[in-house]
């Protein structure tokens, strides 16, 4: 082999190994598609959460910025965790905003203007939906045996119904 050969031989990428999971294949597809649209509800869901903490006005200005911003924390706290499940089992996951978009299922929010109380109840809502994504992931994950992805999922519903309800006090009592 010529030596220029044996350099591009070198450099070339090397095939994607497989990763070690009793999971089946198809379980592994379908397990990573969900987690992926779930991811990409998360990343939707702390941009909202962080717009809106950015964004807030009025008289309970220091009060809803501080719980949006808790929020938001607790949110991006479970990209890293859903991302890398999806990559213990062998599958990929999101590589882009584009590909955020793509998957998302919440909706954003572009207004120029939102009142304090139209964030707080679309907040409310999509905490909600989320809940039920997160639902409907686990019962494919039980379907599989997934016990971990499963398990991480039922401390995030937890989180999202907390979330759920301090909005939904909030927007009650407004
Ligand atoms: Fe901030």
């Amino acid at each position: 082999m010529p030596k220029e050969a044996v350099v591009q031989a070198k450099e070339k990428p090397q095939a994607t190994h497989e990763i070690p999971t009793d999971l089946n294949r198809e379980g592994v597809a379908e397990i990573t598609a969900a987690l992926r649209q779930l991811l990409a509800d998360t990343f939707a869901l702390y941009l909202k959460s962080k717009s809106f903490h950015w964004h807030m006005t009025g008289r309970h200005f220091r009060d809803y910025h501080l719980l949006l911003d808790e929020h938001s924390d607790q949110i991006f706290a479970m990209t890293d965790d859903i991302a890398e499940r999806a990559r213990k089992i062998g599958g990929t996951t999101l590589r882009s905003i584009g590909d955020i978009s793509r998957h998302q299922r919440l909706k954003d929010n572009d207004e120029e203007s939102v009142a304090p109380r139209v964030m707080l109840a679309e907040l409310n809502t999509d905490n909600q939906a989320l809940t039920r994504y997160l639902r409907s992931t686990h019962e494919i994950c039980d379907k599989h045996n997934d016990v971990a992805t499963a398990s991480l999922i039922e401390v995030w519903i937890d989180q999202t119904e907390r979330r759920t309800w301090f909005l939904s006090e909030i927007v009650q009592g407004l």
